[in-house]
């Protein structure tokens, strides 16, 4: 596969990369360098057109956003805390799938007037509560939310759930199921026009490679 115009794709370390990598072989595309052991945050590629850009997962829909990628690989969980500005998400990659879920000790009453949530996942946190008509105070935090029921710090947390021993290896249980979580393909919307026939020739391998 040739492409007409260069490309820069975002994507996160770790799980993210590993899971779209061979989706991206099938779209004929392969990193040179292992973001693992390399300490650079730009891999060329086997396409002289095509440019992965390493960064964290919360930042690559705001990587999108502005331009400084044409596309993006992030986690539904992240695009719901961005809001998706921007941005057009055209493909569900179907990788790195688990599920947003509230979760805290068991027995804990979720009826409970003005209940301390925390969490990462403050917008979809507020958002879930807003729906039921139900007031909650929430607390930020930026990881390791399953301590918080347990010191006291909240009644109740907001986590992504994928086997279950996090908060099994805690003694917490899930209450409440928010929604399913997978990657998607974020295009930004001036590269969806400008770059229309590369954008379209690298989605629709993806697509291929998922449905596959
Ligand atoms: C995520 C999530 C849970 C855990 C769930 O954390 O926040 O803690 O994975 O996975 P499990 O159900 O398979 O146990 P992650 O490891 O991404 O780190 P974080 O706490 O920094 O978000």
């Amino acid at each position: 596969m040739t492409f007409d115009t260069p490309i820069t794709i975002a994507l996160s370390k770790g799980r993210i990369f590993k899971q779209t990598l061979p989706l991206l072989a099938h779209a004929g595309i392969e990193p040179l360098d292992d973001p693992e052991t390399s300490r650079k945050l730009i891999l060329d590629t086997n396409h002289p057109q095509v440019k992965l850009v390493i960064i964290r997962a919360s930042d690559v829909p705001t990587y999108v956003q502005w331009g400084a990628a044409d596309i993006g690989v992030a986690g539904k969980d992240v695009l719901l805390e961005h809001g998706g500005d921007g941005l057009y998400e055209p493909l569900d990659l179907k990788i790195a799938c688990c599920a947003l879920w509230v979760a805290g000790q068991p027995g804990a009453d979720l009826k409970r007037r003005r209940l301390r949530i925390a969490t990462k996942y403050v917008r979809s946190a507020q958002q879930h509560f807003a729906a039921k008509g139900q007031q909650v105070e929430i607390i930020k935090l930026y990881g390791s939310m399953e301590l918080a029921p347990i010191v006291g710090l909240s009644d109740l947390i907001v986590d992504l759930v994928e086997s279950g021993n996090t908060l099994k290896a805690n003694g917490l249980v899930k209450l409440e199921h928010i929604c399913d979580i997978s990657s998607r393909l974020v295009v930004n919307k001036a590269s969806w026009k400008m770059k229309h026939g590369t954008v379209i020739q690298v989605l629709e391998a993806l697509r291929e490679a998922v449905e596959n």
